[in-house]
């Protein structure tokens, strides 16, 4: 749980005392609901034992009030350029369907396909249950579209960062990550064990004179970066960082969850928008959750990183393998992308014009670059809540970001862009947050 609010540590902090006073008055202790005799654990801490009382539980239900409309929203079919929840129809701006491949025939046709060949799940880890032919077809694939030696898949896209962190480094080594760095990156970063330093964001040279002055002070060191950042829609100088990487003989990881299928002539990701080759970074890791349709996660670098983690990192060795139809969907997604580069353009055409749509309109859009998501800044949590209730009730369904994933005061309202969205439907889409948004202000 990330830091509790000033009003839910006060809240917590009475419900205990309460509990206290509760738990004299009737001589009894409570486990779970259920009333025990006074005995040796009376005067544990109810929230020591009983999940109705535990910090997390009180903060997300204090949190939560008023919110729920905006989560869990249930789509009733193929959530792309629209949707449809509850009966009605939506434009949909709340998807990583980049290349509108989620839903795609030839993609659909591949995972029943392949389920109906090796079934709907390999059944153990591959390394004692072994492989489907998909597995290695894919890890191919991707390792050709990055440039290197091999690459290995993984069930999710982020615990393939948490423990290829936690398996790659220790406590001798050194990471540093940008400051807007994923959740999965800093969770890996902390189980590993390895000193932790966030740089400010996208400061390469910040990095460059930290390991000038310290660099020796450790084994391994791995920079860390994002290809397309979730938050912010920016990216990175990576020659720069490449640069720095080169100079100071450390480790350098990109993790392209939102620039693969999206940056890049052919959808390459961030190593193709800037011309650099694959053995300039060591971990290229990504998701096949966002442009590839499916759900799961790769590493891809080196015949030797590959191998040690095809053998020896816990979260693979020990967890079963990707399954057959999400293998298969990956696959089929970038066969679709490779034979149909369009989409790649007109994702990057349609991302170019929301953003400039949302900047001639007056929308704040932080440093957006109109790669595929662009946030509209909204400020506090109550007004961004307000603003994605608004536009629900205008036909546009698109997710707030509110603390504790960004600064209290640093709401926005992130729009996912696909290839699918027609600009006559961004066009409407801007014009009715900006309506929303100066009603709003002026309320
Ligand atoms: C930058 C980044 N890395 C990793 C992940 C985790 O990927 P997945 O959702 O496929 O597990 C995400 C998820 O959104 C992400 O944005």
């Amino acid at each position: 749980m990330s830091a509790l609010l000033a009003h839910e540590k006060r809240e917590i902090a009475r419900r205990m005392v309460r509990d206290r006073e509760e738990r004299r008055a009737k001589g009894l202790g409570r486990v779970n609901g259920a009333a025990m005799p006074d005995g040796e654990y009376e005067d544990l801490p109810q929230s020591h034992y009983d999940f109705d009382h535990h910090p997390n539980a009180i903060a997300l239900w204090l949190r939560s009030n008023g919110a729920e409309h905006a989560y869990f929203r249930v789509h009733d079919g193929i959530a792309a350029d629209t949707t449809v929840i509850g009966g009605h129809a939506y434009l949909n701006f709340t998807n990583y369907n980049y290349l509108g491949l989620s839903g795609h025939p030839v993609v659909a046709a591949a995972v029943a396909d392949a389920v109906a060949r090796y079934g709907t799940s390999v059944s153990a880890s591959r390394l004692v249950g072994g492989e489907r032919p998909l597995h290695r077809e894919l890890e191919h694939s991707l390792a050709e579209i990055l440039d290197v030696e091999d690459c290995l898949g993984f069930v999710s896209g982020y615990s393939t960062n948490t423990f290829t962190l936690s398996y790659l480094f220790g406590p001798k080594d050194l990471i540093l990550y940008d400051a807007l760095i994923h959740n999965s990156v800093m969770v890996g970063a902390a189980q590993s064990g390895a000193r932790r330093i966030a740089f400010r964001h996208n400061d390469w040279q910040a990095v460059d004179d930290l390991l000038a002055r310290h660099r020796r002070e450790y084994e391994r060191v791995v920079i860390v970066v994002e290809g397309l950042y979730s938050m912010d829609g920016d990216f990175p100088d990576l020659p720069k960082f490449v640069a720095v990487r080169n100079r100071h003989k450390v480790f350098l990881m990109v993790d392209e969850a939102h620039s693969m299928g999206v940056m890049g002539a052919r959808g390459y990701g961030v190593r193709e928008h800037f011309g650099l080759a694959g053995g300039d970074v060591d971990i290229w890791m990504g998701t096949l959750s966002k442009s590839f349709a499916s759900c799961g996660g790769y590493v891809a670098g080196r015949r030797s990183l590959i191998l040690s983690l095809r053998y020896g990192a816990p979260g693979f060795v020990f967890s079963a393998g990707l399954t057959p139809g999400n293998t298969a969907a990956a696959l089929a997604a970038i066969g679709v992308m490779k034979a149909e580069p369009e989409r790649v353009k007109r994702l990057q055409d349609r991302g170019r014009f929301f953003l400039s749509r949302a900047k001639a309109r007056g929308l704040s859009v932080g440093n957006a670059t109109g790669f595929a998501l662009v946030p509209v800044m909204t400020g506090t949590t109550e007004k961004s809540l307000a603003m994605t209730q608004a536009l629900f009730q205008r036909g546009i369904n698109v997710q707030p970001i509110i603390y504790p994933a960004v600064e209290e005061k640093g709401g926005r309202l992130r729009f996912f862009v696909s290839s699918e969205h027609s600009e006559a439907q961004i066009d409407q889409a801007v014009q009715i947050v900006a309506d929303e948004w100066r009603r709003l202000n002026a309320s």
